[in-house]
C-alpha cells in the first residue's frame, strides 16, 4: 500500500493506461469517481455530434438516413458494444433505455419458457436489484399470471433454482448498491440444468468489467450506454440475444424498426431476423452519434482485461486506504474485499450520514453519490481515473469525516437526483 501522495503520483507515471485520461473533457479540481453513473465526456463527442448536425443532418438531410449511415446505427454501435461483452457481431443492438429493453428482453424470454414448460411460472431476481428491473418484471408477472420470487441474498439463488419452478432467472451482474458480482458463468450453468432462462442487466458491468455472454452461457442480456460506455446523459441502451434464441423469440414492442422489411409498409408484423428484432421506432440517431463516441474510448483501451487489472488496483487501493484513514469511523465496507466479487465501485455505508457526507464531498470536489438509504458510491474508471484521484478522495473523505464538516445544515439539502 502506498503512503503518500507522490507514491500514487508515481502509480500514474508508471500505468499504461494514463494517456486515455486525455481523451476526456474533466473539469480541473475535480476528483471523478461517478462514471458508474454518467461517464465524463469524450472530447471527441462535441466535434462528432457538431458534423452529425451540421453536414449529415444540416446538409445531407434525409438523404444521410442512407448516405451516412444512420439507418444501421443500432447495428454498428451494437457491434462495437458487442465486443466488449463478449457477443458476436450482428447479436447486439442498440436501441431504447435499459428499462425498456428489460421489458422486451423479459417478455421474450417469459414467452419462449412458458411455451416450452407453461407449469413454470416463476421469474427469479433479487430483492436488491435495481428497483427498475423489479418493477418492469412485477409488471410482466401480472401480465403473464406469473410470480416474482426474490431471493435476500446471492447465496440463496442456487436454492431458490433449484426449488423448481423457475422460468427465468433476472439478475444484474454487479449490483448498484454494493458492487457485488455474480459469477454469471456458475449461474448460467445452474440455471441451464435447471431448464431456466437466464436474462443478465449489464448496466454496472459493460465497460466496466469483462463480461463473456456466450462464453458463459447466458441467455439474454440488456445494459446501459450512459455509464461506463460515457454515451452521455440518457443515452441509448442495448439488448443481446444467444443466437439459439435470436431467430425465434418474440418481444412486445413490434415496431417497424424491428421488421424485417420496415421500408415495404406491409400491415402485417415480420420480425427481422436476429436481434434486430429487438428495436422498435426509429432510433434517436444523435444519441446514437454520442454513443459511438463513447464506446470508442472503451475500445481504445485494448481490450477488457488491462481495464479490469487497473480497475481492481484502483479499488484495492481505494479499500486500503479507507481502512488506513478512516478507521475511527462508522464506515462499513458494503462491497466485497474478494476480487472475484467486486465490480468497478466501492460502497461504504454510514448509519445516519451517508447523505450529508457525501455532499460535503461533493462540496470538496470529489464527486461521488449516495443511495438510500446508507450508501456511500464512489465508481472508478480505469480510462479517466488516477491513483491520485483515489490518493485525493481518501484524504478529503478522512478530513471531512474528521472534521465533522459533513454534519453542516446545508448537506443535508436534497436534490431531486442524489
Ligand atoms: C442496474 C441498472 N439497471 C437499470 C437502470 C436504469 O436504466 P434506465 O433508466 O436507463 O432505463 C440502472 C440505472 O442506474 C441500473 O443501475
Amino acid at each position: 500500500m502506498i503512503t503518500s501522495r507522490e507514491q500514487a503520483l508515481a502509480l500514474d507515471r508508471d500505468d499504461e493506461l494514463a494517456h486515455l485520461r486525455d481523451r476526456f473533457e474533466l473539469p480541473e479540481g475535480v476528483v471523478y469517481l461517478d462514471g458508474n453513473s454518467l461517464g465524463a465526456l469524450p472530447k471527441s463527442t462535441a466535434s462528432h455530434l457538431e458534423q452529425v448536425v451540421r453536414r449529415e443532418w444540416g446538409q445531407g438531410l434525409i438523404g444521410s438516413w442512407n448516405e451516412a449511415g444512420w439507418v444501421h446505427l443500432p447495428e454498428r454501435v451494437g457491434d462495437k458494444i458487442a465486443t466488449l461483452v463478449g457477443a458476436n457481431p450482428g447479436e447486439l443492438v442498440v436501441a431504447d433505455s435499459t428499462s425498456v429493453n428489460v421489458y422486451k428482453a423479459l417478455s421474450a424470454a417469459l414467452t419462449l419458457a412458458l411455451t416450452e414448460r407453461p407449469a413454470r411460472r416463476r421469474i427469479l431476481s433479487e430483492r436488491h436489484n435495481f428497483p427498475t428491473d423489479l418493477y418492469i418484471a412485477e409488471s410482466l408477472a401480472r401480465q403473464h399470471s406469473c410470480e416474482l420470487v426474490l431471493a435476500e441474498t446471492p447465496d440463496q439463488i442456487p436454492h431458490l433454482l433449484a426449488q423448481g419452478g423457475v422460468a427465468v432467472m433476472m439478475l444484474t451482474h454487479v449490483n448498484y448498491r454494493t458492487g457485488r458480482m455474480h459469477d454469471m458463468a456458475a449461474l448460467n450453468a445452474q440455471a441451464r440444468q435447471a431448464g431456466v432462462l437466464t436474462l443478465w442487466d449489464l448496466a454496472h458491468s459493460a465497460g466496466a468489467v469483462p463480461v463473456d455472454l456466450n462464453g458463459d452461457d447466458a441467455d439474454f442480456a440488456v445494459g446501459c450506454g450512459y455509464k461506463y460506455l460515457n454515451g452521455g446523459p440518457g443515452a441509448p441502451a442495448f439488448v443481446w440475444a444467444h443466437r439459439r434464441h435470436a431467430d425465434r423469440c418474440t418481444q412486445p414492442l413490434s415496431g417497424w424498426f424491428g421488421h424485417a422489411h420496415p421500408f415495404t409498409f406491409t400491415p402485417a408484423y415480420e420480425p427481422a431476423s436476429g436481434s434486430a428484432r429487438f428495436l422498435c421506432g426509429t432510433p434517436a440517431v444523435l444519441a446514437m452519434a454520442a454513443l459511438e463516441c463513447g464506446v470508442d474510448t472503451v475500445l481504445a483501451a485494448g481490450g477488457m482485461a488491462v481495464l479490469r487489472r487497473k480497475s481492481l488496483a484502483l479499488t484495492r487501493l481505494f479499500i486500503e486506504l479507507v481502512d488506513t484513514h478512516c478507521k475511527e469511523h462508522r464506515l462499513k465496507l458494503v462491497t466485497p474485499r474478494d476480487e472475484a466479487h467486486r465490480g468497478s465501485q466501492v460502497c461504504l455505508a454510514h448509519e445516519d450520514g451517508a447523505y450529508p457526507i457525501m455532499q460535503a464531498l461533493i462540496a470538496h470536489g470529489v464527486v461521488g453519490d449516495f443511495r438510500a438509504p446508507d450508501i456511500l458510491r464512489f465508481g472508478f474508471t480505469p480510462l479517466y481515473t488516477r491513483y491520485v484521484d483515489v490518493w485525493d478522495a481518501v484524504q478529503e473523505l478522512a478530513r471531512v469525516l474528521d472534521s465533522g464538516d459533513w454534519r453542516q445544515a446545508r448537506f443535508e439539502r436534497k436534490g431531486a437526483v442524489t
